[in-house]
């Protein structure tokens, strides 16, 4: 959602920028811009739609300069259109800002400057961050003070950057509440909303933290405190692990195929280093100094957005199966709203694959408000989410890039049950019994490559159920996690309205739409649900209802009631949905492409939600 990145530097500013802006694509946008301080003006070009064209418009001018701004937008207020797109300027054309989050005041904000004679050209909240700047600015001379003051007017979330005419040479930025990362490099300096977009420059970054303010020239940069007015602060400076190159899609037509065929190794990355095999264990370098209130725990609150919310499902029947501690899911947006009673023995585990979701984000405030620990699981190092947790456990599978979350969510699910096993086993769970676990953990990445091996005949497949406008996906106990994230998938690429649930309630209401234009998925492995979901298959097949079931290898009796059987390779229940996940990730692209969609950057949607 929404990509900021600002350069001063040595070099052209635009190049820079406009390639800032197409690495941050995939968090999901609807227009762009730049603003670029030249000798003598401010050059500001916007379009509506994607990059490519905003670099197309640019071709056509002659845009120099050495320090320039740039954004993405995703709308929020106001329609997505060139009028709306970001920078957003004062009167004078003076002060250019861009602007991540929302700034719930505007309205009243506005009132105010509006009545003081400013006036606006846009629907955003944005706009107003400039005119206040202007405004503070024609009593303070120095940009930095004027800056100061208008944050202190803004409610809300915020990551702005800022440059002026009057002040060539100079950017400036705060972050309240939206992500800001400082890049350091030689004679030049960067500042981004996302990681990926400072990477060509240089690795060594420093994140901001809320109520940070940054001014940045090519010589160095000097970070404040705007918030509580403390002065100069120092900040930790970090390297990024993850090369630029990760980013790029090295062969495959799609980041969404690429990462789906990157899962096996994303499954290693997860497990790398943590297994521990001859104790029947898993150990998290993270936890070990919360390891006593682990050991106490009473219960268990899982909570995520999306995919990384329905990955919770199956995290919560495994805590529950292995460690015994009664765990549940619940959507992060409600349990950030629910003030129920403090907790002081409970644990909120977070899961995100950005670490930036606002409503998860949320929920971690809350889940401390109770006294709980609060664990997160988390891709993005250094991100708000990895930083607000009490402790947390990386996913280190590389960066994501299609907003459709493949393996990341893979990844999700098997540290959930790693977690499980490792409290299991401070609770009782027997070596032997935490052995043949982690034995069959092992062998996951192997089972995903043999799963990819079905690309082929899953792409026929799709081509086969193009015209289908409606689908269940269904499933029960662990993968009914796979059914709504197999139905998330679909809506999510291929548009197609898809229904995923339970399938013990088919027959309580749903089963009213089956008919033969209606085709169920239905994820049934050889578990201890096996034969119940056998029933519920031949329910839906006794009204005509086209079904491709996800069975276990081996297991040909779905042959003869399923229209397509799709297999998985045998393991242990719990860890059928980090499998059962592949084939629905690979439908859901294969259709997403029959249908012409734009798979990597679907319509309306964004990667990373920074926004209630
Ligand atoms: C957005 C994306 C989803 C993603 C969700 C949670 O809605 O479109 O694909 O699952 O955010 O994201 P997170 O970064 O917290 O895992």
């Amino acid at each position: 959602m929404c990509g900021i990145i600002g350069y001063v530097g040595k070099r052209q500013a635009l190049p820079i920028v406009l390639e800032g802006l197409t690495r941050m694509e995939y968090r999901g946008y609807d227009s762009g811009g730049v603003a670029i301080v030249g000798a003598e003006t401010i050059q500001c070009i916007k379009a509506k739609g994607k990059v490519a064209l905003l670099k197309e418009k640019c071709r056509l001018e002659t845009i120099e300069g050495a320090v320039g701004i740039g954004h993405t937008r995703w709308a929020t207020h106001g329609e997505p259109s060139e009028r709306n797109a970001h920078p957003h300027k004062d009167c004078s054309g003076d002060i250019f800002v861009a602007h991540n989050g929302i700034i719930e005041n505007y309205q009243a904000l506005k009132e105010k400057l509006v009545r003081k004679g400013h006036k606006f050209v846009s629907e955003t909240d944005t706009e107003i961050i400039a005119h206040t700047i202007e405004e503070y600015a024609k009593t303070e001379k120095d940009l930095s003070t004027a800056i100061r003051l208008a944050l202190k007017d803004f409610h809300g979330a915020f990551g702005i950057v800022v440059l002026s005419k009057k002040h060539p040479g100079t950017l400036i930025a705060a972050r309240f509440g939206s992500p800001l990362i400082l890049g350091i490099g030689k004679d030049e300096n960067i500042i981004a909303s996302d990681a990926t977009a400072i990477l060509p420059l240089t690795n060594r970054v420093i994140y901001l933290n809320d109520g940070d303010m940054v001014v940045l020239s090519e010589n160095g940069f000097e970070i404040t405190d705007f918030k509580n007015g403390n002065g100069r602060q120092e900040r930790k400076t970090t390297t990024i692990e993850w090369k630029s190159g990760s980013a790029e899609l090295g062969g495959f037509p799609h980041f969404m195929l690429k990462e789906i065929f990157e899962q096996p190794q994303a499954l290693r990355d997860t497990m790398r280093g943590r297994l521990l095999p001859d104790e029947g264990t898993v150990k998290f370098g993270g936890l070990k100094p919360f390891e006593e209130r682990l050991r106490s725990l009473d219960s268990i609150t899982l909570v995520g957005m999306g995919t990384a919310g329905f990955t919770c499902l199956a995290g919560e029947y495994a805590i529950e199966e292995l460690a015994g501690i009664p765990a549940r899911r619940e959507v992060a947006s409600e349990f950030a709203f629910r003030r129920s009673a403090p907790c002081k023995q409970g644990c909120l585990i977070a899961v995100s694959q950005s670490g930036e979701t606002a409503d998860t984000l949320n929920a971690i405030r809350e889940a401390k408000r109770r006294g709980m620990l609060t664990l997160g699981i988390v891709n993005v190092t250094g991100s708000s989410i990895a930083r607000e947790v009490d402790a947390g456990i990386y996913n280190h599978v590389g960066p994501e890039t299609a907003v459709a979350s493949t393996k990341a969510s893979v990844s999700q699910v098997l540290l959930q049950e790693m977690f499980a096993l490792y409290l299991a086993r401070m609770r009782g769970l027997s070596k032997s019994e935490g052995q043949t676990i982690i034995k069959e953990m092992q062998k996951l990445p192997a089972y995903a490559e043999k799963i990819l091996t079905s690309a082929g005949s899953i792409k026929r497949l799709a081509k086969k159920y193009k015209a289908s406008r409606s689908f269940f996906c269904l499933g029960r106990k662990y993968n009914f996690s796979s059914a709504l994230e197999g139905a998330l998938k679909l809506k999510e690429c291929s548009y197609v309205h898809v229904e995923g649930g339970n399938i013990a309630e088919l027959k309580h209401g749903p089963i009213s739409l089956i008919d033969k234009n209606f085709p169920s998925i239905v994820i049934a492995p050889k578990d201890s649900m096996y034969e119940k979901n056998k029933s519920s298959i031949q329910e839906i097949k006794a009204r005509k209802g086209p079904v491709i079931a996800i069975t276990t290898e081996g297991n040909k009796e779905l042959e003869k009631i399923a229209d397509t059987v799709l297999y998985i390779p045998k393991t242990l229940e719990m860890l059928t949905p980090i499998l059962a996940f592949i084939p629905m990730q690979l439908f859901a692209y294969y259709l997403a492409v029959e249908r012409g969609n734009d798979v990597d950057k679907p319509r309306n949607l964004a990667k990373s939600v920074t926004v209630e």
